[in-house]
């Protein structure tokens, strides 16, 4: 078995350790989830494309009674999701084809994952189905983050790749009121991150972000040594590193 995802030349499986010792999850849009899944008395939790498990770690935090599930394609993200001992029943599966009943939980979420998704509208028909009365949620990159994102200048390709995979939030939240749901929402958060300088760039070193990965390896080796002279010249680039996210929800009615 293997978490290579279709379309993309990414194997989770083999850059689980990598990505989960660069990407700590701790994103803006956490305590919103997990407030919006308490304002429904959420009970059942699903997580789908939980990765190496920091949302369920969160989430276990905040919500220590509710009873979490957690899906992903990578056996590799799953077992150190289980390294560190992420709360939950976790088990491999494709977001396309949820392995539960009908109207098993309250709240369903996925942070990061929707450019991983196919088929848009069966992975949203899954998530009606799988929901009792309860809430979707889903985290992701706008389109209008990814064009004005500063690794724009060192790597021609980046907002091309990654338009190319991440659905527009207009058109996720088409999908979302197309497969039935209620009340769309959506909310952008923006944190500051401070100076592009040398942490930044060893982030970069290591393909933080799946991007670097899907681009050449000729453009990516002379966009980081680009990025690596302007750094070690001046010690940080002219503009700050920002990170915009986007949650959007939907509510699904009884019945
Ligand atoms: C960028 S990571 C995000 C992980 C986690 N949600 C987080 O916020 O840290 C994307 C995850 O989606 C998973 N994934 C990709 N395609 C999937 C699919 N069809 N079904 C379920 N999970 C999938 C990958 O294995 C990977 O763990």
């Amino acid at each position: 078995m293997n978490g290579q995802t279709a379309g993309a030349k990414i194997d989770y499986d083999q850059i689980a350790r990598r990505y989960d010792s660069f990407r700590g999850g701790r994103g803006p849009y956490l305590e919103l989830l997990v407030e919006l899944a308490a304002s429904l008395g959420a009970r059942r939790i699903l997580e789908v494309g939980a990765g190496t498990g920091n949302n369920t770690l969160a989430f276990h935090a905040a919500a220590p009674s509710a009873s979490l599930f957690a899906c992903d394609l990578s056996c590799g993200m799953i077992q150190r999701a289980r390294e560190k001992e992420a709360p939950g029943a976790w088990l491999r599966a494709d977001a396309h084809h949820l392995p539960f009943t009908a109207q098993s939980f309250d709240f369903c979420f996925g942070c990061y994952m929707l450019h991983y998704i196919h088929d848009l509208a069966a992975f949203t028909g899954e998530c009606s189905r799988v929901l009792a009365a309860g809430c979707v949620a889903f985290v992701t990159a706008s389109h209008e983050f990814i064009d004005r994102h500063p690794m724009n200048r060192y790597f021609p390709s980046f907002a091309a790749v990654d338009k190319a995979r991440f659905p527009s939030i207009d058109l996720l939240k088409a999908a979302l009121a197309a497969a039935g749901f209620q009340d769309v929402c959506e909310k952008r958060m923006v944190v500051a991150q401070g100076p592009i300088g040398p942490d930044y760039l060893k982030r970069v070193e290591n393909r933080f972000i799946s991007t670097f990965d899907l681009l050449s390896e000729d453009e990516f080796n002379t966009g980081l040594a680009r990025l690596r002279a302007d750094i070690h010249a001046r010690g940080r680039l002219d503009v700050m590193s920002e990170w915009e996210t986007v949650a959007v929800w939907a509510r699904k009615g009884p019945g």
